[in-house]
């Protein structure tokens, strides 16, 4: 009998596409779209460019609890792909998009009989509509809110990123950090480096953001907030940045104490694919502020869920029980 396992980083699509350029216009988007091919797979559309090969446990709940049966997982969260944030349109259109997203998030996980819980995502290019959104879709049964590690140049200590963020705290919605739009252009278009180099290295960015920007010193400690991958590059980097941050002013930002000081402050998934990534973390962030996340139903996330904690070895048993579903029971408040 395997532990129960719960799965707090996962991405869904909805099986019909919404019509966004009908209702905008043809000069709007690029909006997503999914290709059924009718063998289980299709391919996920960004405009009129392939973005991604997908299965249909994408879009089909019925195929992704499927999954979730295989696995041993209990409970799955989903959650928007990034390139559906539509943080650069007008923002307007982004509230649209967004709670109709999250109707259909919660439409999908409806139909999975309390195994799937969704995660919304909200118009972080507009504080005010972004709050309003994430109030609404709470009501309506969102477990808590994705968002994008930035909004173009504007980081997560950016002030109206941090008051969506004091938000949250007031309305104890927990937050997941994806990272998104991933810088680097050209010179990362080979290889999938855009999401093996550049994506943990926005993540790290958007932590570091929070602490040397002074975003954790404003926000109250009851916020909850995950980072996606492991925290990207910053586990195993942070001694660099508390070398740079005691030896050089200009390295402190506005943070009140080193960055050590806030590991407590946030949580991170474990998809990380190695298990001395996982010890690092582990040794790093504390076993009680990981947990299972595994980027399903994605090539590039954890094909057997929950498998690199359940196999970790030298884990206390309390440790792993808490990796595998009690901390995504305390942070999501999942019944
Ligand atoms: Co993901």
């Amino acid at each position: 009998m395997l532990e129960p396992c719960i799965d707090i980083h996962s991405h869904f699509f909805p099986a019909r596409s919404p019509d966004f350029s009908a209702r905008f216009g043809a000069g709007s988007g690029p909006w997503v779209t999914i290709t059924d091919h009718g063998d289980g797979t299709g391919m996920m559309m960004l405009g009129d460019k392939p973005f991604r090969p997908v299965h249909a446990a994408l879009w089909d709940p019925n195929a992704r609890v499927a999954e979730l049966d295989a696995a041993g997982v209990g409970v799955q969260l989903v959650c928007a792909t990034p390139v559906m944030f539509a943080y650069s349109a007008p923002a307007a259109q982004a509230a649209y998009v967004a709670s109709t997203y999250n109707e259909l998030a919660l439409e999908f996980v409806a139909a999975s009989g309390g195994r799937l819980r969704a995660l919304c995502q909200v118009p972080l290019q507009d504080v005010d509509l972004a709050c309003r959104e994430l109030t609404r879709a709470m009501r309506a049964g969102c477990v808590g809110v994705q968002i994008g590690n930035h909004v173009g140049a504007r980081e997560l200590d950016d002030p109206d990123i941090v008051r969506f963020l004091a938000h949250c705290a007031d309305e104890a919605a927990p937050v997941l950090v994806h990272p998104w739009d991933m810088f680097g252009g050209e010179r990362l278009a080979r290889w999938m480096a855009a999401w093996t180099v550049a994506m943990p290295a926005e993540t790290q960015w958007g932590i570091v953001s929070m602490i040397l920007g002074g975003a954790f010193d404003r926000l109250p400690e009851s916020l909850r907030i995950c980072f996606a991958h492991g925290g990207g590059s910053f586990p195993y980097l942070l001694g660099r940045l508390e070398n740079a941050w005691h030896r050089r002013d200009i390295a402190r930002g506005m943070s009140r104490h080193p960055p050590s000081h806030y590991l407590r402050r946030f949580h991170v998934d474990s998809a990380v694919f190695d298990r001395r990534a996982l010890r690092l973390l582990v040794d790093t962030l504390g076993a009680d502020h990981i947990m299972v996340g595994s980027d399903a139903p994605f090539p590039l996330g954890e094909a057997d869920i929950g498998r690199l904690v359940r196999e970790q070895p030298d884990l206390s048993a309390a440790a792993r029980s808490a990796m595998l579903h009690h901390n995504a029971k305390i942070f999501f408040r999942l019944e």
